[in-house]
């Protein structure tokens, strides 16, 4: 039998995929239906229009690629940033910014923590406030105005996998946005982020 599998590459290759697909079901299929995973946790609101805008400025710019959202249940990050992580605050999150890198620090929680002005500072120019920082600056942001036309149809979609949105809230969606900048689009953002669970230092 083993001689056989070994010799026909195209068996061999349907055992391997049968077999981690199975080790892939029983770690997935699992975690699909626990509350703890698929529920939202107590007071979690779908994000404004404009935390909305301010979300994709953040995927568009690549914030991801310097900054994690997603802090582990360790001594030295809880210390750091705060109640590590929980499923249950994420699950309007489409898709997750966890990120995978921490050239900046994690930002799961960063809302709050500083002033509007403080951020409006920082991301104009970083060393302003932070002589020693290499993040660069978003200067941009602060003359793009928050393209608004589009979040409707954003709103709508997100209800399609599953964000709580109202018909009310998508028809409203672009009003009152038109003096918004990106810049402030994406503080309002920043400054919800892990504020439902907030215990910091
Ligand atoms: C090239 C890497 C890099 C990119 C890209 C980057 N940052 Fe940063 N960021 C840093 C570094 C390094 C720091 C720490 C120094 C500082 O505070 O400026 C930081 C700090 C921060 C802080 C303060 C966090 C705290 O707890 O003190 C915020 C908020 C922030 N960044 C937001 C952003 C946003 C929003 C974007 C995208 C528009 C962004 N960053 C893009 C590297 C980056």
């Amino acid at each position: 039998m083993n001689d056989f599998i070994e010799k026909n590459i195209g068996v061999m290759m349907l055992l391997i995929l049968i077999a981690v697909s199975f080790g892939g079901m029983v770690e997935i299929i699992p975690l699909m239906t626990q509350k703890v995973v698929t529920q939202p946790i107590e007071g979690l609101k779908p994000l404004t229009p404009l935390q909305l805008a301010g979300r994709d400025v953040y995927i568009r710019e690549g914030c991801y690629v310097c900054h994690s959202q997603m802090i582990r249940p360790l001594r030295s990050e809880v210390e750091r940033y705060g109640h590590y992580t929980v499923a249950g605050e994420l699950v309007y999150d489409h898709p997750f910014q966890f990120g995978s890198k921490r050239t900046g620090p994690d930002l799961a929680r960063v809302g709050g923590l500083y002033s509007d002005d403080w951020h409006r500072a920082h991301l104009f120019d970083p060393r302003s406030v932070v002589p020693e920082s290499n993040m660069p600056a978003f200067s941009w942001l602060f003359d793009t105005p928050v393209d608004a036309e589009i979040l409707p149809a954003k709103l709508s979609a997100l209800r399609t996998v599953g964000v709580p949105y109202t018909d009310e809230d998508i028809a409203n969606a672009a009003k009152g946005l038109d003096d918004k900048t990106e810049a402030d689009a994406l503080i309002a953002y920043l400054q919800q982020l892990g504020t439902v669970i907030k215990e910091r230092r």
